[in-house]
């Protein structure tokens, strides 16, 4: 949390800037909303797609007073990914969280950005009617709990159409190309595909759905790669050492192009609606899938067992938006406690939409391939099974006893 007090008679108000025809015209209704002035903040997590120096550049033709833009790739693959990566961070088992955990860094730059530049008040591009909205501002509220938060477009009703007509009558800057069918957000973890065909949940998705990945029908032959991971990161891929970052991006080519990462579910969301989702995250099921399976390797059972159990809170909290929560960073305590010997080699098949482990390695293995083996060289002491199986159903034997008098 950070101390300093937002100036208190504050005329300013940090927008969280997309580029797109709502934040751009939100400039504008921010400023006649509420008298102050806006400043943008744009924030680059490997969404891709325009220049950020043009976007600054928007802002400004829009009217801000100020543009801010943050190059934040780093820092989100570093800081908020590979968190996640630990924890093998998967809502209803299938959603790696792509925005989930990009809104805590962008509203982390937001609470700084007010904070320094004398702000009372930050803004977002939010819906009434998703979960993001929820992650900016809880996560606004536990960094600098003296800022407010509005959203022009739940809290002044800015509907698309009154957005464009806005637009037109003030000559700002903004192509109107013809409107994409559905509502996306993307980062170097993955992109989400919502509405349009897709509010249909017995639509396929068409073909005009996908950007990250290829038709995994296309059947490129099959495609080794070799991830290296020191204590739970990703540090090499086929033996080439990597940031985290860079492990992300290659992944996502390279899995990418067999297909890998394609999601499809139904998801129910914080405010209560379940709402048809899909997802394109070919380096985060990569590296999930593999990350995963050397844990598999090298946790003691028990360990491993309870883990998996604290993985699904994990995700729900994140989901929930309480990134910046004492439960959080206490369970991140015991998460990276895990990674103390989750170092070693993975090797991943991509093959037509799957990543699938065909070899594991690790000095920290605890594969004991004499107890194992069937064959010559077996040291399990097989006459202890007996007894053990013996006293392991005790409970079980008595109870059913008793059961059969009843
Ligand atoms: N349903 C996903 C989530 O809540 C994706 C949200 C995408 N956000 C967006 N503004 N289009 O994390």
């Amino acid at each position: 949390m950070w101390q300093k007090e937002a100036s208190s008679l504050s005329d300013r108000v940090v927008l969280a800037y997309s580029g797109g025809l709502d934040t751009s015209v939100g400039i504008g209704w921010l400023k006649d909303a509420t008298g102050k002035e806006v400043i943008a903040l744009a924030v680059d997590v490997g969404q891709g797609g325009e220049d950020m120096d043009d976007i600054r550049q928007r802002a400004l033709d829009c009217g801000a007073v100020e543009a801010v833009v943050v190059d934040a790739k780093d820092e989100f693959a570093n800081d908020f990914v590979m968190p996640a990566l630990k924890a093998n961070a998967l809502y209803q088992k299938r959603y790696p969280l792509v925005s989930a955990l990009s809104r805590p860094v962008i509203a982390k730059h937001l609470a700084r950005v007010a904070l320094e530049l004398g702000a009372d008040t930050v803004s977002h591009g939010c819906t009434g009617k998703g979960n993001d909205q929820v992650r900016f501002e809880a996560a606004v509220a536990a960094l600098a709990p003296s800022l407010t938060s509005i959203a022009p477009i739940r809290d002044l009703a800015l509907t698309r159409d009154k957005a464009i007509i806005y637009a037109e009558e003030h000559g700002l800057p903004i192509k109107q190309s013809k409107k994409n069918p559905y509502s996306i957000d993307k980062n170097v973890w993955g992109r989400t595909v919502e509405t349009g065909a897709l509010e249909d949940p017995w639509n396929a998705p068409g073909d005009d759905v996908w950007e990250y990945t290829d038709d995994p029908a296309k059947g490129l032959p099959a495609e080794d790669v070799t991830i290296t991971f020191e204590r739970g990161i990703p540090v090499a891929i086929d033996g080439k050492a990597v940031t985290p970052l860079e492990a992300i991006q290659v992944l996502n080519t390279r899995a990418g192009a067999h297909g890998v990462g394609r999601v499809d579910i139904i998801e129910d969301r914080l405010v209560g609606i379940k709402s048809r989702e899909v997802y394109e995250v070919p380096a985060a099921q990569t590296l999930i899938n593999a990350h995963e399976e050397l844990e598999n390797l090298v946790l003691e059972r028990d360990l491993g067992r309870y883990k998996r159990k604290v993985e699904a809170d994990w995700a729900n909290l994140i989901y929930d938006g309480l990134w910046y929560s004492d439960l959080k960073r206490s369970m991140d305590a015991f998460m990276d406690h895990t990674q103390e010997h989750v170092s070693g080699d993975i090797r991943v098949r991509l093959q037509s939409g799957v990543a699938m482990v065909t070899g594991r390695k690790s000095t920290e293995s605890l594969y004991d391939f004499d107890l194992a083996t069937y064959d010559t060289g077996d040291t399990f002491d097989q006459s202890h099974a007996k007894g053990f199986i013996e006293l392991w159903s005790l409970p079980s034997k008595i109870s059913a006893k008793r059961n059969q008098g009843k």
